[in-house]
């Protein structure tokens, strides 16, 4: 199993944060952005990480991440995405590397709470398809929302007017060697890019479409609002961390 971080993009929706910098080395409290994503995979046993960037400032990444030293890692891949054109696309880049594995690829502005390594393991576990984290969440419309079915989804709509449910499609999916082929067969979405959502449903029409409910708590960090809420996050989960690691003193 490889891991894929999708880090390209533009940011626009964080300018002017976004003029200078790529949205992926943003801070989220003590750490860039691009960080959590890193550990999230590493943290699930993968250490062959290939990073997708793009914009004007990929080279940072390089600089700030090196070969992955600082995760244990012996080595890192980076690949670049000329301009915006979608998360599918993104992902299009990660074909050689791949090599036919099975992959996880997690958008690099999605932060979750939890170890991600039990859903991997049951997608090791799964002999084909595509495996999806699913959320209930107060704003679906911002996000692809799967409607569900006595416990199965039957669509999924990408930011839908009417939401036909609560639960949304993270940014965290797991994918067999096809995810190439059935990008191929995309057309670019009204917004002119390669939609994810269009992989899922693709994955969905041949039935081979699994999926979890992420535990914990997760958020994306693309908006000024939503970047405040994974710094707040983050920082009350390190705070309980050092709560609970933290020695008694010593008393004589
Ligand atoms: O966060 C989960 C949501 O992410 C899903 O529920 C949606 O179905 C999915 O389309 C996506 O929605 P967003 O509108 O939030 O995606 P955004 O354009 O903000 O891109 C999210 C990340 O994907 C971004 O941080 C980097 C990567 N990306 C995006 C684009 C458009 C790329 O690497 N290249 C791209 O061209």
């Amino acid at each position: 199993m490889k891991g894929v971080i999708l880090a390209g993009g533009l940011g626009k929706r964080l300018e002017p944060l976004t003029r200078i910098t790529n949205k992926h080395l943003l801070p989220i409290y003590n750490r860039p952005m691009i960080y959590y994503p890193i550990q999230a995979l590493v943290e699930a046993g993968i250490t062959e990480i290939l990073v997708v960037t793009g914009g004007t400032h990929a080279g940072e990444f390089l600089r700030l991440l090196g070969n992955g030293q600082e995760f244990g890692l012996k080595h890192l891949d980076y690949t670049y995405q000329r301009g915006e054109g979608g998360i599918a696309e993104a992902l299009s880049l990660a074909e050689h590397f791949a090599k036919r594995d099975k992959l996880v690829v997690i958008l690099g502005d999605n932060i979750m709470e939890k170890s991600i390594r039990p859903v991997v393991e049951r997608f090791a576990a799964q002999s084909a398809g595509a495996r999806l984290l699913l959320k209930e969440v107060d704003d679906p419309w911002r996000f692809g929302v799967a409607e569900l079915r006595n416990g199965e989804v039957v669509s999924i709509e990408e930011k839908p007017a009417h939401p036909k449910s609560n639960y949304i499609v993270t940014g965290i999916y797991m994918y067999d060697a096809q995810v190439f082929d059935i990008i191929k067969t995309l057309q670019p979405s009204a917004r002119g890019e390669l939609e994810i959502t269009d992989v899922n449903n693709a994955y969905l029409r041949q039935r081979q479409l699994a999926y979890d409910i992420l535990q914990g708590w997760w958020t994306d960090a693309g908006l000024p609002e939503t970047l405040y809420r994974a710094t707040t996050l983050v920082r009350e989960r390190e705070l309980k961390h050092q709560q609970a690691t933290q020695q008694e003193p010593v008393t004589a």
